[in-house]
């Protein structure tokens, strides 16, 4: 049965399984999640084969919570010979090979857990071999291309594999799924490589023109050390650091941030509103929730990009819960938002939300 291939960090598998039924369903696809805890990936068994297809071209990845790339299954090989693994991947993307379609890419992946890191060096030998194979038979195009559908063989071991694709308009950009970002050496915390994949994954190059323009203001509730503040600074933003800790004093020496010592949850911008409300506050994802909407509903900001930290259960209920309220609220306005909830690469236990007015 063909089936649609979440990837997810380890440990969230029963929440991307949860997330996947709920929105498959509303699709009007229907099926069944398949996941070992642990494992770093779901399966959704679809009972109807178009249904799994269907999945591929309408469920965009940036559009769940919890994946971080979804491939339509078409093959699941078991027991591999480790003298020709080729063969049989072939036959098995030959086998489905339609040729009204063409396929301008090829990923060869495996899952973020130390038994797939494993494979990492295997994936990538492989990878050439099968690239090279698969534009012989003309199932490949010769020059990468990005707006084409992606052939993918994810490995879960050295001898097992699924095989399938996915389509341009849903799949997520990067090799595993993952992106990856380098440590500015300037910045006080590891924490600014939320805010920068935030940044740089979830709002377009218009939106991050627009949100996040040189000489416009913002707050940043539950700022220090500073490293999303640092984002911002890096981007010629005037900030208010909200936060009873200390801002590195590399970010103070700029002269665009003013630091409050103050209570995040009663704190109100100086000049009556700002651009953006950015928060990392580690406090229950209701309160926070809550506080975002009333900054986006009294105008206090204009959009808002935010963390919502996780219980150890039911993390997709909570962050239904946690959003419904502050959704609701927003959709009795005059404005519309753009709205994406991500559990990011550099997310620990927490998700990103971004709320942009338009
Ligand atoms: C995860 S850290 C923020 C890290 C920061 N985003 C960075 O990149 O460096 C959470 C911060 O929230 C602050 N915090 C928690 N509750 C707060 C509140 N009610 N008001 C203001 N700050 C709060 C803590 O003092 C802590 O510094």
């Amino acid at each position: 049965m063909a089936s649609l291939l979440g990837y997810c960090r380890a440990g969230y598998e029963n929440d991307l399984a949860e997330e996947l039924t709920v929105k498959a369903s509303a699709l009007q696809c229907f099926g069944y999640p398949k996941f070992e805890r642990g494992s770093g990936y779901v399966q959704f068994v679809c009972y109807n084969d178009t249904d799994a297809d269907t999945l591929g071209q309408k469920l965009p990845v940036i559009d769940t919570v919890f994946a971080r790339q979804l491939v339509v299954i078409t093959d699941e090989l078991n027991d591999l010979s480790r003298e020709d693994r080729l063969s049989p991947v072939l036959d098995a993307i030959l086998k489905h090979d339609d040729e009204s379609v063409q396929n301008g890419l090829l990923q060869v992946e495996h899952a973020d857990t130390d038994a797939g890191k494993d494979l990492a060096k295997f994936c990538r030998k492989f990878a050439v071999v099968l690239r090279q194979a698969l534009r012989k038979n003309r199932a490949l195009t010769f020059k990468e291309k990005k707006h084409a559908r992606a052939l993918h063989v994810f490995f879960t071991d050295f001898d097992e594999c699924l095989v399938g694709y996915s389509y341009a308009q849903c799949r997520s950009p990067h090799a595993n799924g993952i992106f990856r970002l380098k440590f500015p050496s300037a910045a006080p915390s590891r924490s600014t490589l939320k805010l920068e994949e935030a940044i740089l994954s979830m709002l377009s190059a218009k939106q991050q023109q627009q949100v996040l323009r040189a000489g416009g203001r913002a707050v940043d509730l539950g700022a220090c050390p500073g490293g999303w503040t640092y984002q911002l600074v890096q981007r010629e933003m005037f900030v208010e650091a909200i936060d009873n800790g200390l801002i590195a004093d590399n970010l103070m020496a700029t002269g665009l941030v003013e630091h409050f010592a103050a209570d995040g949850f009663n704190y109100k911008p100086q000049f009556g509103r700002v651009d953006l409300l950015v928060c990392d506050m580690i406090e229950r994802p209701d309160r926070v929730a809550k506080l975002m909407g009333d900054w986006l509903v009294n105008h206090w900001a204009d959009h808002a990009i935010f963390n919502l930290k996780l219980p150890m259960k039911k993390r997709y209920e909570t962050v239904t819960l946690a959003m419904a309220d502050v959704l609701a609220r927003l959709q009795k306005l005059d404005d519309s938002f753009v709205i994406r909830m991500r559990h990011l690469y550099h997310d620990r236990d927490e998700i990103t939300v971004s709320i942009l007015r338009e």
